[in-house]
């Protein structure tokens, strides 16, 4: 998936060794008039210090840090962003048809869309004459690919408004209402779903400009998120990451060497049925949840790590071991009580105890400053992937919203179920076998 190694393996994509040096950085625009800004900032970055601009300021090109270098692949059997490993920064964007846009115009859209984003992930400028409408903002200059995806998704509405009912599949049935949902339609659903990831902030703006001004006249947004995860670089060794609560997040994710990872992840070749143009695609379901942090926050860390069933530390299951670790959900302690308790977060949601059901968890952290009452507004972008939401998400929500610990200390605010297609073959644009079947 992607051209260059990255350091964080969760969730894990394929990668292969960096390619240093100069020449791979002048794939990008390190040669042209702007390699000297570039440089400029990794030399400042060694020479330690806003006092040494001017001397330590060089116009010799010098290579990309494997950071921006990194590059993911638009062309594939599935779309980036679903196994490339979690990026820094996010932007989940809804959009809906303009009144009078229909399957012509989202034709052209999905095309415009395609050929913007397979410029952008490979490190390129937004196409467009240099001082016409379409030229580029300019906004990631200097940078390297940064890892970049942008993943499109079909939400239920979009099928009535293209004419494509036939093709509308049961999985895209509007999720059930679970009893704790305090739910903004405002911020909820919408016809086109847009995931954008880059391990920098202002690769991925310049993305959701693009994509923004490419889009203009067909759609126009519904919602908007925007969520972080940790730096690549940041930790000493490569490892899951944490969310705002302070725990390692991730662990129990299905991983790409599963056996059974493509068929829980992946929607399998079914020809003759209505979702026969999403083989090799994938369901996201979008949920913004707040956590409740100064409530959780007051927990001491023992109950904080019995409310999820794992260290706050370490990640590794009460039950003992390490991280990775399986789960002991029948051990007891000395006083005959579950280790793991009745309730804990990562019991209820295993797949051991829902049938096998499983997801891969990609979220994006957010935080949108403080709400009226004085509380941080602050939480989860949860996205998670699977062959099915009825037998992913859906079973194991089911089950948390009757009686999870940690439901006390999250709010869910905000939610979307989008069909994302198979990745484009070379020639093809993302969406082709839906919009022209
Ligand atoms: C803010 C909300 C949430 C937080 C903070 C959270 C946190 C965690 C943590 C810390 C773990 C244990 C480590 C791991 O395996 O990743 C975990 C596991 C898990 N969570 Fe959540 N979670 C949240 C919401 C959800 C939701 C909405 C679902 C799905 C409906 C879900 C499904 C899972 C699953 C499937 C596991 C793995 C269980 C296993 O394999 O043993 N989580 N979660």
């Amino acid at each position: 998936m992607s051209k260059t190694r990255k350091q964080d393996p969760a969730p894990t994509g394929a990668t292969v060794p960096p390619d240093p040096g100069p020449a791979g950085v002048s794939r990008r625009r390190l040669l042209g008039g702007v390699g000297a800004a570039g440089a400029t900032g990794l030399v400042l970055g060694a020479g330690g210090g806003a006092a040494g601009y001017a001397a330590t300021r060089s116009d010799a090109p010098t290579a990309l840090t494997a950071v921006g270098s990194t590059e993911a692949m638009f062309h594939g059997k599935h779309q980036p962003g679903i196994t490339t490993p979690l990026q820094a920064r996010g932007h989940l964007v809804a959009f809906d048809l303009v009144a009078g846009a229909g399957r012509k115009e989202a034709v052209a859209l999905m095309r415009r869309w395609s050929a913007l984003v397979r410029e952008l992930m490979a490190g390129r400028p937004a196409g467009g004459s240099a001082d016409g409408p379409g030229h580029d903002t300019g906004i990631a200059l200097d940078a390297g690919p940064s890892s970049l995806t942008v993943t499109f998704g079909f939400g239920r509405t979009f099928f009535a408004r293209t004419g494509l009912t036939s093709r509308l599949p049961a999985a895209l049935d509007p999720l059930p209402p679970f009893s704790s949902d305090q739910l903004d339609a405002k911020r909820s659903d919408g016809d086109l779903w847009v995931q954008i990831g880059a391990d920098d902030a202002l690769v991925a703006f310049h993305a959701l400009r693009a994509v923004q001004k490419e889009s203009a006249g067909t759609v126009k947004v519904r919602w908007q998120m925007n969520g972080f995860n940790r730096t690549p670089g940041a930790t000493a060794r490569p490892m899951t990451a944490r969310n705002l609560m302070g725990q390692i997040d991730g662990t129990g994710n299905p991983k790409p060497a599963d056996e059974d990872f493509d068929r829980r992840i992946f929607v399998p070749a079914s020809p003759g049925t209505p979702q026969e143009w999403l083989e090799g695609g994938s369901y996201a379901v979008v949920r913004r949840i707040r956590m409740l942090l100064d409530d959780w926050e007051k927990l001491p860390v023992d109950r904080q790590e019995q409310v999820i069933g794992r260290r706050k530390a370490d990640g590794a299951p009460l039950s003992g071991g390490s991280e990775t670790t399986a789960m002991d959900l029948d051990k007891a302690g000395p006083d005959g009580r579950l280790v793991i308790p009745d309730n804990a977060h990562a019991r209820i949601s295993s797949p051991e105890k829902n049938g096998g059901a499983a997801m891969l968890r990609r979220p994006f952290s957010y935080h949108d400053g403080i709400s009226e009452d004085g509380t941080p507004d602050a939480g989860l972008l949860f996205v998670c992937w699977q062959a099915d939401p009825f037998q992913g998400f859906v079973p194991v929500q089911r089950k948390l919203d009757r009686g999870d610990a940690l439901s006390p200390f999250i709010r869910h605010e905000a939610s979307g179920l989008f069909a994302v297609p198979g990745g484009a073959a070379e020639g093809e644009y993302v969406g082709q076998r839906l919009l022209e079947s």
